[in-house]
């Protein structure tokens, strides 16, 4: 089979549920990442091992990786299946637990930095660093993350520079990716057109951006669309567009992926994708969950 124009990184088992106030079966979780993959997507955020005070919603994080469905998926090689953590703390579980990647993430603003993980964005990426050093020494590949790229919800506008800033020492620290996130969904194409092109005079190689931008203005699928454009080849986006976190009152959730996998096929980009089980599987989960499905594809493809 051939390699796949564009890689859908699907976070929704992790950022789509994590601001989900009701708790959620982990058996539910488990068949979500199941149906997943079952569609053929290849890279797969499964959880993140982070304070359970700070997301109450993945306190059953040790028993998503400790599950029959997890370490199945783990022993097949051409997967990816990321956990996002904080610290070492959560480093040692993800090591405990086999798992061959994680995500680290950083602020490139200090009001999100300060509520999300309690400390500075200099400290932030401190401790990125040391997490990401030790995770390569155990033979694992470490994904980075910026949130905040254009506003911050406490401090307001993010300048462009504190974006170059991070995604610099995110890959000084070793990350192969870095993903560039608009956290609260407040950007537009042109926002995404100008901050890619400062970061590509920069000398930031596009190979090494992946776009994770939130739908709270409707704007995410024009602003991948922007960002496909310039040649980014890698973006996050949840099935039903689940997603939010609770330090970003308001905003939506991620890029559906029905939407993104909508988009590519018709215009003849291969994604590796099966787009109706994809449609499936957001029908599921908005159904388990009682929440409407927020995929404006996912919705339309369901109803013919
Ligand atoms: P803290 O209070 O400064 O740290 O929190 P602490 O070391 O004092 O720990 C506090 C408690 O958490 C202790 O428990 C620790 O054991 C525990 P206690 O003794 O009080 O019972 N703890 C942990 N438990 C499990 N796993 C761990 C862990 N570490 C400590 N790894 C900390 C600092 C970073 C831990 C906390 O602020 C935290 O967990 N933050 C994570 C918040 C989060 O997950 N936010 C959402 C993900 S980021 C996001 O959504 C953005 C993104 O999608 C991109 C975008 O959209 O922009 C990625
Ligand atoms: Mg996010």
């Amino acid at each position: 089979q051939s390699v796949p124009s564009v890689r859908i990184v699907e976070v929704g088992p992790r950022d789509g549920l994590q601001n989900i106030r009701d708790s959620i079966p982990t058996a539910t979780k488990l068949e979500l990442i199941r149906r997943l993959e079952s569609t053929g997507l290849s890279t797969i955020e499964l959880t993140s091992v982070v304070s359970s005070r700070a997301i109450p919603q993945l306190a059953d994080c040790r028993d998503v990786l400790e599950s029959s469905v997890v370490k199945r998926l783990i022993s097949k090689s051409h997967l990816r299946l990321p956990v996002l953590v904080p610290n070492i703390k959560g480093l040692d579980i993800a090591i405990r637990h086999s798992i061959k990647e994680i995500a680290v993430f950083v602020s490139a603003t200090e009001g999100f930095s300060k509520a999300n993980i309690n400390c500075t964005v200099e400290q932030g990426i401190e401790r990125a660093r040391d997490v990401a050093s030790l995770a390569l020494k155990s033979n694992i590949a470490v994904r980075g993350y910026v949130s905040c790229i254009f506003a911050d919800p406490y401090t307001g506008p993010t300048p462009l520079a504190a974006v170059l800033r991070c995604v610099k020492e995110l890959l000084d620290a070793g990350c192969y990716e870095v993903s560039l996130g608009d956290t609260l969904g407040v950007g537009s194409p042109l926002n995404i057109r100008t901050l890619l092109i400062y970061l590509l005079n920069n000398g930031i190689p596009l190979e090494k951006l992946a776009g994770h931008f939130h739908d709270t203005y409707g704007q995410a699928v024009a602003n991948v669309w922007e960002a496909y454009s310039h040649g980014m080849r890698v973006f996050d986006s949840s099935v039903a567009s689940l997603g939010g976190c609770p330090f970003a009152e308001g905003a939506k959730g991620n890029a559906a992926s029905e939407d993104l996998v909508y988009m590519f096929h018709n215009a003849g980009i291969s994604t590796g994708v099966d787009l109706s089980k994809l449609v499936e599987t957001g029908v599921w989960i908005s159904e388990q969950l009682s929440r409407t499905n927020s995929s404006r594809a996912g919705t339309a493809l369901a109803a013919t």
